[in-house]
């Protein structure tokens, strides 16, 4: 089977715990787009793992792929890529020579960028990631196969930095020496990556025409993506589906089936719209609750109710077939529980997501209250069973099925790898 994992909401929704759940049934997890922005946390055996370039199945696959869409900081990736061998991971590791690079002129032009917006600034993750991609679709980026040719950087990191000279002089990187310091360290990075660097779009297609079981693992979410989410509070890739097409350079036509991951309230880090936010004293108890701080930045997440118009949405455009529903049980923590269910302007709704500011200020959401399932009783948890579930918990599951249309067929209960349960009617079962 051809698998997607995607996040439908504003990014953090669980699909780094979702992946790595899914990791005994693939046999390869590929990323294909962002970089270091990422951050998909993993719970298994006890212990806590981050994954920020390398997929998160990597505890169990036997292959990973980091795609040609990501933008890969190479010095990051070599301790993350040791992190990984130093505890029991046995998976193959291949990068796309075709990825671009992330250097440290990037993560200070992704910090001046955001002083020049003022106002409009976004909150980034000051990964570098917005400046990469500006450079790649520049023609002025360097690739990870450059790399391994101290020349080409040279010159690259001069026309780079020439190119954005009016951010980065009176910085450090004025100096050439630091510029030269610059292409000799990503030089030797790259001669430490040169055993996992290949034509990745090859190296799928082969584990696929093997028939390998592959999953595509997306970062961020459908509400970050840079065409469709909420512009310009977004990050600087495609975070839909078909990006993957892109991203990773395999034909979307044969994907077989998509999992949108959706955790059961919203939450956001960094600035711009957001409908169903709820602020003071009811927010502070959902983030106390979920632990709501970055994993990159640790900054406090916003928090917020499902939002089912934007559910829609996220569903028709990454043609979701199943949802794995996250973090049920910390919205059980709560007394009371609210679901937007319409987008409203001057009293008549709406069929589409706005996104241009006017619009949104306008916006007037519907609400729907629901009971409260409580916390969940670890006994009942350990037997994974659907049907002992709480009435409260699988009458708030039926709500979100019978409006998206699309069955929910992963629940999660918990951080932890083990409190997951896959429900009897999905596919994911005969695999
Ligand atoms: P990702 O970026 O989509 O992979 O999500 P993150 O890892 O950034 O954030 C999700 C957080 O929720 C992590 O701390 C996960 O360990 C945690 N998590 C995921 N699913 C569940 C769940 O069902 N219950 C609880 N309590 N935590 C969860
Ligand atoms: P995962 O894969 C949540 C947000 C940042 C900022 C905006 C732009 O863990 O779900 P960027 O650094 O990409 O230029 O930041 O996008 N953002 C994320 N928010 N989860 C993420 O990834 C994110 N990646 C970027 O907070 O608002
Ligand atoms: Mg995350």
């Amino acid at each position: 089977m051809i698998g997607a994992v995607l996040g439908l909401q504003f990014g953090d929704e669980g699909k780094g715990k979702i992946s790595d759940f899914l990791s005994d049934k693939f046999q390869v997890e590929v990323r294909f787009n962002g970089g270091a922005n990422a951050g998909h946390t993993v719970v298994a055996n006890g212990e806590k793992y981050k994954f920020r370039l390398v997929p998160s199945g990597s505890l169990r696959c036997e292959t990973v792929i980091l795609g040609n869409g990501m933008v890969i900081d190479p010095l990051a990736l070599i301790v993350e890529i040791n992190n990984l061998m130093s505890s029991k991971c046995r998976a193959k590791i291949k990068i796309s020579k075709l990825a671009h690079v992330v250097t440290p002129m990037h993560k200070e032009l992704d910090k001046k960028e955001e002083e020049v917006r003022s106002k409009l600034s976004l909150g980034t993750t000051a990964q570098g990631i917005g400046p990469t991609y500006e450079d790649k679709y520049a023609r002025s980026g360097i690739r990870m196969t450059d790399l391994q040719n101290l020349e080409i950087l040279r010159e690259k990191i001069e026309i780079i930095y020439r190119m954005k000279l009016n951010l980065l002089s009176g910085t450090e990187f004025s100096d050439a020496a630091t510029r030269e310091r610059i292409a000799q360290d990503l030089h030797r990075a790259g001669k430490e990556l040169e055993p996992f660097l290949e034509y990745t779009e090859s190296t799928i297609y082969d584990l696929y025409k093997q028939g390998k079981n592959i999953l595509f693992e997306g970062a961020q979410g459908t509400m970050l993506d840079i065409d469709f989410g909420m512009y310009p509070f977004v990050t600087s890739s495609n975070a839909l589906a078909g990006a993957l097409s892109l991203g990773a350079g395999f034909p979307f036509r044969k994907v077989d089936y998509v999992i949108g991951v959706v955790k059961a309230y919203m939450s956001k880090v960094g600035a711009g719209p957001f409908p169903t936010e709820i602020h003071g004293e009811q927010a502070d108890k959902l983030r106390e609750f979920g632990d709501e701080y970055g994993t990159v930045t640790r900054r406090p997440r916003r928090v917020g109710w499902l939002d089912l118009p934007m559910l829609k949405y996220s569903i028709r455009m990454n043609d979701v077939d199943a949802i794995a529903l996250t973090r049920l049980d910390t919205l059980g923590e709560m007394d009371k529980i609210r679901i937007c269910t319409s987008y409203k302007k001057n009293g008549k709704e709406l069929n589409y997501i706005p996104r241009s500011f006017q619009e949104l200020e306008e916006l007037e959401l519907t609400f729907m209250e629901v009971e409260s399932w409580g916390k969940l009783d670890p006994e009942i948890l350990k037997k994974h069973d659907y049907h002992l579930l709480p009435q409260k918990m699988k009458d708030y599951i039926r709500i979100i099925e019978n409006e998206l249309r699309v069955p929910v067929e992963v629940l999660s209960l918990g951080e932890g790898r083990e409190n997951t349960i896959v429900t009897q009617g999905s596919r994911l079962n005969s695999l």
